[in-house]
């Protein structure tokens, strides 16, 4: 317990009467406040205050309160005890809702994995490519050792309040319906251990948090006890002779229109310098690119390659939405699989399946 130091002027009141109100000790020039007063009044009772012989409030010009001022109630705030339940409050905040910054996902094992990480699904909108989208999800189903990570927008998601009435009508369901067909989609890919993680993106999760204080997409992560990123992400995936850092996010700061990997290599340059692969999905556009980085660090052998794979993914929202025609082209495809060697340090990605099945061995 913190002991409190106060003038013995104030104990000698207080002591004669210790139901003086702090505003009486202010008024006889006892303490520099009334809301000194009540806290001084408050460690007195609670047993805190020590008398401090040379502690003297200074003299302070004070005026008679007005007959309307009433006495204001005794203080009832114990600063540290208030600190000390706000530090298990914000602890079981943090439980109930973790803002997590990063997560290692381990592969014990000797052979290639590959992680496809998808932008941007816009389920519930009339402008997904529903039958593409199928195509896709069914592939990543039935390929072993291919994993995915949903970066955002997994919904259309345009809630009453969206400025836009015709892009709120123009949805095929209400978002609640289109959090059910999410869950539906997200439920095989977890069922069958290939849905890693997800971040957060403005359609659906972002714009549920901001005004109905919680996002369902997020719920789903954590009920299925997977990790959820509020905004960026650093994931490690741990071999056994190998490690790859991954920065990923919904969107990183910086995009720029001519440059798809803009962003990407600011994140990298700014954030992420040990990273091997920056992707990030939001743009509804599609671009890789492998780039040497670092390279003096690398010559040091402080870094285990002198590459970073910058990627941006794609979108399955793919058909004419009036928004993006007016200045855009349309949503591009495009969630490379990310290929993985366990042995040598080496990134790959392909843009077919295929492909990616040839890579995988499988
Ligand atoms: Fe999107």
């Amino acid at each position: 317990m913190t002991l409190k130091n106060i003038p013995s002027k104030v104990f000698d009141i207080l002591e004669q009467d210790p139901t003086t109100s702090g505003a009486k000790l202010f008024q006889m020039g006892a303490v520099p406040s009334e809301r000194t007063g009540r806290r001084w009044k408050g460690y007195f009772k609670n047993g805190k205050a020590v008398r401090d012989e040379h502690y003297f409030v200074e003299e302070k010009v004070t005026f008679n309160s007005p007959d309307y001022v009433e006495e204001s109630e005794e203080e009832i705030i114990d600063l540290d005890e208030l600190i000390a339940y706000s530090q298990k409050l914000s602890e079981i905040y943090q439980k109930r809702d973790p803002l997590i910054k990063t997560c290692d996902f381990d592969f014990p094992h000797d052979e290639p994995i590959a992680v496809m990480f998808a932008s941007c699904f816009h389920l519930g909108g009339r402008y997904t490519a529903y039958h593409q989208f199928e195509e896709i999800f069914n592939e990543v189903l039935n390929t072993p050792r291919l994993y995915f990570i949903t970066l955002g927008d997994e919904i259309e998601g345009f809630l009453s309040s969206f400025k836009d009435k015709k892009a709120i009508a123009d949805q095929l369901y209400q978002v609640p319906t289109q959090v059910r067909i999410m869950e539906k989609v997200l439920d095989q890919l977890r069922d069958k251990n290939k849905l890693l993680a997800g971040v957060a993106g403005q359609h659906g999760g972002w714009w549920m948090a901001a005004n109905y204080t919680e996002n369902p997409i997020k719920r789903y992560f954590l009920e299925s006890s997977l990790p959820y990123f509020d905004g960026m992400g650093y994931a490690r995936f741990k071999f056994k002779s190998q490690t790859y850092r991954v920065a990923m996010a919904h969107k990183f700061k910086g995009s720029s229109m001519w440059n798809p990997h803009h962003a990407q290599m600011k994140a990298h340059k700014t954030e992420f310098p040990s990273a091997d692969l920056v992707v990030m999905g939001d743009k509804h556009t599609y671009g890789v690119q492998n780039v040497n980085s670092y390279s003096w660090e690398y010559d040091a052998g402080e870094r285990e390659s002198d590459r970073v794979l910058l990627v941006q993914v794609g979108t399955a929202k793919t058909g004419p939405d009036e928004y993006t025609i007016k200045g855009w082209s349309t949503g591009r495809l495009g969630w490379p699989a990310i290929i993985f060697d366990p042995n040598d340090h080496c990134i790959t990605y392909t843009e077919t399946l295929s492909h990616t099945r040839k890579l995988l061995g499988v």
